[in-house]
C-alpha cells in the first residue's frame, strides 16, 4: 500500500487504467442516502454521464439511488445495471424517436422535456403505443453558476431548456395532449459548483415559478433540481465526501414546497468524483529548455479534462519517496494541449514509476476517446484486486 492504493497489486496491470476505490464509493454512497433520508418526499437519481462503469452503476444501484439518463444507451446502461425503469428520468436537448421509444417502452419515471417540437413528437410516439408519457419540463432559470463557462447551464444565453416567459404557454399545450402527461418542473444551473449561494438563487426562482402557477391552478407534483455540487479537487484527501448535507438543507430550507411535492437531485460528479484515480506510468523524463518533462502512458483520451477545461487534478509519484522535483506532466498524444499539469511538484521521477492522477472518478473514463488509434482504459476496483 502507498497511501491508499495497493500499488504491489497495481504492478501486475496494463497501465493507464482507472482504479475505482469501492470503499470510499460506499462510504459516499451511505452519507448521500442517510442525509437523504432525513428530507420529505426526496430522490436522488445519480447523474449516469459522470460515470457509466457498470461496477460502479450496480453500486450506486444497491444504494437505493435512481438514474438520471441522456441518451439511449445511459438508459441501457441503467437497466443492465438494475436501476428500475420508474427510477430512471431522461434529459437532454436531442432525443431521437428510438430513444423516445426505448423510454416509453420501458415506462420510465419521466422524459425532461426541452422544447415544443420536442413535446410533440413524445406525444406521437406515445400515441402510436397507445401509452401516456410523463413529463417535466426543463426551465431555463437564467441563474449564474459560478463555475468554468463551458459547463454553466442554466443561462437564457445556453442552448438547454425552456425560457422562463415560454413555460407556462408550454403546460398549458402539454395539458391538451392526450398521450402525454405533465408532472412536473426540472432544472440544472451548471456543474462543478461550491458557492451554495447559487443553488440558492436557483431556489428563489423556483419560488417564484411555484408562486405564478399557483395563480393559475397549475399543479406541480415534481421539482427536479438537478445537479451540480462541486468537488475539492486541491484536496482530494481533505474532504474526500462532498457536504451533502449542506447541499440537501440549502435546497429543502429554501423551495416553499407545497403539500405533497416530491423534490429530486441528479447528483453526478459529487458521487464518484473523488473514488476514482488515473494510473499511469512514466515512459520517459526528458530534459527541456529549463524545464522537465513526465512523459506517461496515459493521454488526454483517458482524461480530457485538463486539456478541454483546463482542469486540475492533484498529480502524485506513488513509486517514489525520493526528493521533491518539478515537471511538466504530459501524455503521448500528438496535440500540445495533452498536458496533465505544468509546474507539479513530484518525488523524482523515474522511468516505470506509478503517477496517480486523482479526482478522475467522475467525467473520467467516459469521456475517454480512441483518438490517436489508441485502446481505451481498462478500470479495476478495490474488489477486483483483493
Ligand atoms: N443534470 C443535468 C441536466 C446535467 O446536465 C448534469 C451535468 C447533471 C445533472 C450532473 O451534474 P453534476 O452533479 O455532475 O455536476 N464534463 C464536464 C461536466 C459536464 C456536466 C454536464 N451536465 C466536466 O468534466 O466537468
Amino acid at each position: 500500500m502507498k497511501g491508499q492504493f495497493p500499488i504491489e497489486k497495481f504492478g501486475a496491470l496494463q497501465t493507464p487504467f482507472y482504479y475505482y476505490d469501492t470503499q470510499l464509493l460506499r462510504q459516499t454512497l451511505s452519507i448521500i442516502r442517510a442525509e437523504i433520508g432525513k428530507i420529505d418526499n426526496a430522490v436522488e437519481h445519480y447523474a449516469v454521464k459522470a460515470n457509466a462503469n457498470q461496477q460502479v452503476l450496480r453500486i450506486i444501484r444497491e444504494y437505493g439511488l435512481g438514474a438520471d439518463c441522456v441518451s439511449g444507451g445511459e438508459i441501457k446502461a441503467a437497466l443492465q445495471a438494475g436501476f428500475s425503469p420508474d427510477k430512471i428520468v431522461f434529459a437532454g436537448v436531442g432525443k431521437a424517436d428510438w430513444e423516445i421509444n426505448l423510454g416509453l417502452e420501458h415506462d420510465i419515471f419521466c422524459f425532461n422535456v426541452e422544447s415544443i417540437p420536442e413535446l410533440e413528437i413524445i406525444n406521437e410516439l406515445a400515441a402510436a403505443k397507445g401509452v401516456v408519457a410523463k413529463v417535466e419540463f426543463r426551465v431555463n432559470p437564467d441563474v449564474k453558476a459560478h463555475t468554468h463557462t463551458n459547463i454553466t447551464t442554466g443561462l437564457a444565453e445556453n442552448k438547454f431548456g425552456i425560457s422562463l416567459n415560454d413555460v407556462e404557454r408550454v403546460i398549458a399545450m402539454a395539458q391538451q395532449m392526450q398521450h402525454v402527461k405533465f408532472i412536473g418542473l426540472h432544472f440544472h444551473i451548471g456543474s462543478q459548483i461550491l458557492d451554495m449561494g447559487d443553488f440558492a438563487a436557483l431556489c428563489n426562482r423556483v419560488n417564484e415559478l411555484l408562486t405564478q402557477f399557483e395563480k393559475h391552478h397549475i399543479q406541480v407534483e415534481n421539482i427536479n433540481v438537478g445537479g451540480g455540487l462541486g468537488i475539492d479537487y486541491q484536496h482530494p484527501n481533505r474532504q474526500s465526501i462532498p457536504d451533502f448535507c449542506e447541499y440537501f438543507k440549502t435546497f429543502n430550507s429554501l423551495i416553499k414546497r407545497r403539500d405533497g411535492q416530491m423534490l429530486h437531485f441528479e447528483l453526478g460528479r459529487a458521487v464518484v468524483a473523488q473514488c476514482g484515480t488515473l494510473i499511469s506510468k512514466v515512459l520517459y523524463v526528458k530534459q527541456g529548455t529549463n524545464k522537465q518533462f513526465a512523459i506517461l502512458d496515459a493521454g488526454m483520451t483517458d482524461l480530457i479534462r485538463p486539456a478541454l477545461y483546463q482542469a486540475y487534478h492533484k498529480i502524485e509519484n506513488i513509486s517514489s519517496e525520493l526528493p521533491v522535483e518539478t515537471y511538466d506532466v504530459v501524455g503521448p498524444i500528438c496535440e500540445s494541449s495533452d498536458v496533465f499539469g505544468k509546474a507539479v511538484d513530484l518525488n523524482k521521477v523515474q522511468r516505470g514509476d506509478l503517477l496517480a492522477i486523482r479526482s478522475a472518478g467522475a467525467y473520467g473514463e467516459i469521456m475517454a476517446s480512441q483518438y490517436n488509434c489508441r485502446e481505451l482504459p481498462r478500470s479495476y476496483t478495490t474488489e477486483d484486486l483483493l
